[in-house]
């Protein structure tokens, strides 16, 4: 029916909804799930069965709809959606845009920034590539300089991490990128610790929150960060292509735009939105998988993931043979978990893993870290990282 979209209105699924009650096989059945065992939730998380439903509905409706929809209606749902997000992250709506995704989202600042020959960026090498290709490229335009540093995978303190970024800063320092969570490791990064050292030295600090949104309970406004970038379809589970862009107030003016926008001022952050025509039903799932995450509860779903990580690789800590590659202490970490096997090439250790025993995890080799990366989510049984723990050991014994 034409229009439908209009009816229907965005938040709710007149399907179904979901509700828990603390059973976590009620959640594992909302998901869609096959034969083998996904530990690979890190690149994105796949959609519990309701929001796959639900955004469905929402391209049906936009095909219904055309471009009444968008000339009509889009720009106001756009602004519901932000406002919404907004209110979920707890940030003024006036510092945030929605985005495709953590790249676009860190990209725009990176490229915006107003450079100058011989402005110096400090970031770590286990940042994702894309953003270390981004200053590389910046360097090779601009002139800036980029200073590389390494995250020891097992600090003593938090002031030991802070004190690598502040022993990096020179007089010529404008900007560090940090992660949140790295990726490799999913080592949790004291931010706050680190944007209050940049600050005193008048560097911004630019976090890469990919990992972190959903996943862990934390309100960017506590993290006192000048922008933030990160994914939806990762941990909010998001259909793929939604992520966001925070900048603080004062940071908004000096960053110029990745595509032209001349409909806004210099200091609204919509001038950073400028995506030309984009899948709406994207977005318009976003409110629903926030409902969806509301559902279970902050609190709950990081004690869940924090637990399943520490499931399988507390059993592996202390093992011989085995290398973790992720902190300890329980601030430290979360769902995402890093463990390599001694003397074995971790291409060799996930390849075992998938096809002699079923799991999908993902090498790595880079940055100092030698490992499989673990990614359980919310539907992950313990029964599955009985198995995955007992994987390892043959793979190992047999090494
Ligand atoms: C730390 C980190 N930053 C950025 C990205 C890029 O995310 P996206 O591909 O959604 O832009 C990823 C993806 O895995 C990541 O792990």
């Amino acid at each position: 029916m034409p229009f439908s979209g209009l009816i229907k209105n965005m938040g709710t699924n007149p399907r179904k909804t979901f509700t828990f009650d603390g059973d976590w096989n009620k959640v594992r059945k909302a998901y869609q799930l096959y034969d083998y065992i996904n530990l690979e939730n890190g690149y994105y998380n796949i959609l519990p069965t309701y929001t796959l439903e639900y955004q469905i509905d929402k391209l049906k409706e936009l095909n219904d709809d055309g471009s009444y929809y968008m000339r009509k209606y889009m720009p106001t749902d756009k602004q519901r959606i932000r406002e919404a997000m907004a209110q979920f992250l707890q940030v003024p709506v006036e510092e945030l845009i929605i985005t495709r995704n953590t790249t676009e989202s860190l990209d725009t600042i990176i490229s915006g920034y107003p450079w100058q020959k011989g402005d110096e960026a400090i970031m770590a090498r286990q940042e994702y590539g894309s953003m270390l290709d981004m200053f590389k490229q910046q360097a090779r335009r601009f002139g800036i300089v980029n200073t590389f540093l390494d995250i020891p995978l097992h600090p003593s303190s938090d002031e030991e991490i802070v004190d690598l970024y502040r022993k990096a800063i020179t007089p010529r320092t404008k900007m560090i990128l940090v992660s949140h969570m790295i990726n490799i490791t999913g080592h949790i990064l004291p931010i706050r610790k680190i944007c209050d050292m940049a600050h005193e030295h008048g560097v911004k600090v630019l976090v890469d929150g990919a990992h972190a949104i959903a996943h862990f309970v934390f309100k960017i406004s506590d993290l006192n960060c000048d922008y933030y970038g990160a994914s939806l379809h990762k941990w909010l589970s998001v259909p793929l292509g939604a992520g966001i862009l925070y900048v603080k107030k004062e940071n908004i003016s000096e960053i110029w735009p990745l595509f032209g926008e001349a409909a806004y001022a210099d200091t609204d952050i919509r001038k950073l939105n400028h995506t030309g025509t984009i899948p709406m039903h994207i977005e318009k799932s976003i409110p629903f998988a926030i409902q969806f995450y509301n559902t279970i509860g902050g609190e709950c779903k990081e004690e869940r993931l924090r637990y399943l990580q520490r499931y399988w690789s507390d059993q592996l800590r202390t093992k011989q043979g085995f290398i973790i590659n992720t902190p300890e202490a329980k601030e430290r970490s979360c769902g995402i978990a890093n463990i390599g096997i001694e003397g074995l090439d971790p291409n060799i250790v996930s390849h075992k893993l998938l096809t002699e025993h079923k799991i999908w995890t993902v090498a790595i080799d880079s940055a100092g870290v030698k490992g499989c990366r673990i990614t359980p989510n919310i539907y992950t049984t313990t029964e599955e990282l009985d198995q995955f723990v007992q994987a390892m050991e043959t793979i190992q014994k047999n090494n």
